[in-house]
């Protein structure tokens, strides 16, 4: 499932982030990257353990916390600190399948990446080039966001970012760990509530229907969920 979040910043948000980034130490991406996608990657990258990293990684972990769209969507379990990236002057990084596990340097904390979402940061008149381009089983989809926007998809899919050809695209990019690990089962899990929503919304929460088929929500999640 590829899904957009709208507004998961908001203006302001997106503007007390960019001041903070663009003050910021950037380095070359390829720092956290194995020797595959280092073939292909070529952006910069705030550093991991930067207190710039950690104050934003802050602000998009809130925003997402209070989104209801992404909960019922991702099911999170956990969600790998937030980075930030940035391509200008032709960078791009070309097709490639994220890493399935992210280990925290210096700890034993790892996130299954099931989920790989991005951020989008700049207006997107302020650049050309930059879309996200992910594969799915219906062809490919391209993405460019307003800046506060952002696009979640499963981690699984082959996705690259285009040549930024004229001014700086800067976003952040997290992995989430759900609690439903297969796709196909949490799209019919976000399907099942979102109908439920939209019916309750209709009838009333109350309406006896909507009371079974919440339980049933409930119960499918219980089988599947591992928390
Ligand atoms: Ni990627």
């Amino acid at each position: 499932m590829l899904l957009p979040i709208p507004g998961l910043l908001h203006a302001e948000e997106v503007s007390s982030l960019r001041a903070l980034l663009d003050a910021a130490m950037w380095e070359d991406g390829s720092a956290t990257t194995g020797p595959q996608a280092r073939l292909v990657k070529n952006n910069r990258q705030l550093p991991e353990d930067s207190e710039a990293a950690r104050e934003g990684g802050r602000v998009i972990l809130g925003a997402l916390a209070a989104n209801p769209l992404f909960i019922a969507a991702a099911l999170p379990n956990r969600i790998y600190p937030p980075m930030f990236n940035s391509y200008a002057g032709g960078q791009t990084y070309g097709l490639h399948v994220d890493n399935a596990m992210r280990l925290r340097a210096g700890t034993d904390w790892r996130v299954r990446c099931d989920l790989s979402m991005t951020v989008f940061l700049e207006d997107p008149d302020a650049y050309d080039g930059g879309e996200l381009v992910i594969e799915t089983r219906f062809g490919a989809q391209t993405v460019k966001l307003a800046a506060g926007d952002a696009v979640l998809y499963p981690s699984s899919s082959l996705h690259m970012v285009q040549p930024v050809t004229r001014g700086r695209r800067v976003a952040s990019f997290l992995w989430v760990q759900s609690m439903v690990r297969d796709d196909a089962s949490r799209a019919n899990l976000f399907e099942l509530d979102q109908a439920i929503q939209t019916l309750a919304g209709q009838v009333g929460q109350g309406d006896q229907a909507i009371v079974r088929l919440t339980g049933v929500y409930h119960n499918l999640l219980r089988q599947w969920a591992e928390a």
